[in-house]
């Protein structure tokens, strides 16, 4: 009988560090220390770290931006709304890539990707500048292939899929919350534009996510893996994160 060999995906775990920083930020002080975390979870395995400052500083402060780019020997992934000032902050840390965000001031997190047919004129002119900077650039957006088709046009290169809705229906229909994402998927390999993948990935649903679009460049995870880390300790969790990639 052949024995099917397992292998490592091309998928790379980005550890979103957010929700460490609104921990520290309840108390004041230090405490965790969000830089010793990034530093602890490169250690542990993860290929990335993200982080998303928004502009009232909730969590990851302008300050932990240019603290964390110092210490990443991975890649640094540094999301966000393309506001004058999350553009300037990025141009000035030059972080391996930026993700650009559509979430309004107010949202409690982001639950939507961009029109990018909309916003093509606005889209291309800022990925030209990050482009420019030797950044790299990725858009967030729903799975939607013409979506992702406006993100080619705009000269990203890579979309990253909203999984909200798949982490959602993935419990009750598995099948179906990966027949959703398939024509973007697909669409995106068939136009050479990267995929990365992210929000509500967790140990559950994340396996089969790459099973179905094992061409994932990168997958960027921070509430569920922040909260196994609480239950299980940061090494085992980026450990059983990382399992998941295992094809
Ligand atoms: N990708 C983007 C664009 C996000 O805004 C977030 C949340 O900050 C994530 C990924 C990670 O989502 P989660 O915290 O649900 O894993």
């Amino acid at each position: 009988m052949r024995r099917e060999k397992a292998y490592i995906s091309m998928t790379r775990l980005s550890v979103n560090i957010n929700k460490v920083a609104t921990l520290r930020n309840a108390r004041g002080g230090n405490v965790p220390d969000v830089e010793h975390f990034a530093k602890m979870a490169q250690a542990y395995g993860a290929e990335g770290i993200t982080v998303h400052p928004r502009p009232d500083e909730r969590h990851i402060r302008r300050t932990d931006v240019y603290a964390i780019r110092e210490l990443i020997t991975t890649e640094f992934n540094i999301e966000g709304n393309p506001q004058p000032p999350f553009v300037d902050l990025v141009l000035d840390v030059k972080p391996h890539q930026v993700t650009l965000v559509p979430d309004a001031e107010s949202q409690l997190t982001s639950n939507h990707g961009w029109d990018t047919k909309t916003h093509l004129a606005k889209l291309t002119t800022l990925v030209r500048k990050f482009k420019s900077a030797g950044i790299r650039v990725s858009i967030f957006v729903d799975p939607d292939p013409e979506m992702v088709e406006y993100a080619k046009r705009a000269g990203a290169d890579r979309v990253e899929l909203y999984t909200g809705p798949y982490a959602e229906i993935y419990p009750e229909d598995p099948k179906h919350a990966i027949e959703m994402y398939r024509a973007a998927a697909e669409k995106a390999q068939e136009i050479g534009l990267g995929l990365n993948a992210g929000h509500d990935l967790n140990l559950q649903n994340l396996h089969a996510f790459i099973t179905a679009f094992p061409w994932t460049a990168e997958v960027s995870i921070g509430q569920a893996l922040i909260a196994d880390a609480l239950y299980y300790g940061l090494e085992d969790t980026i450990r059983r994160y990382k399992q998941c990639l295992i094809l």
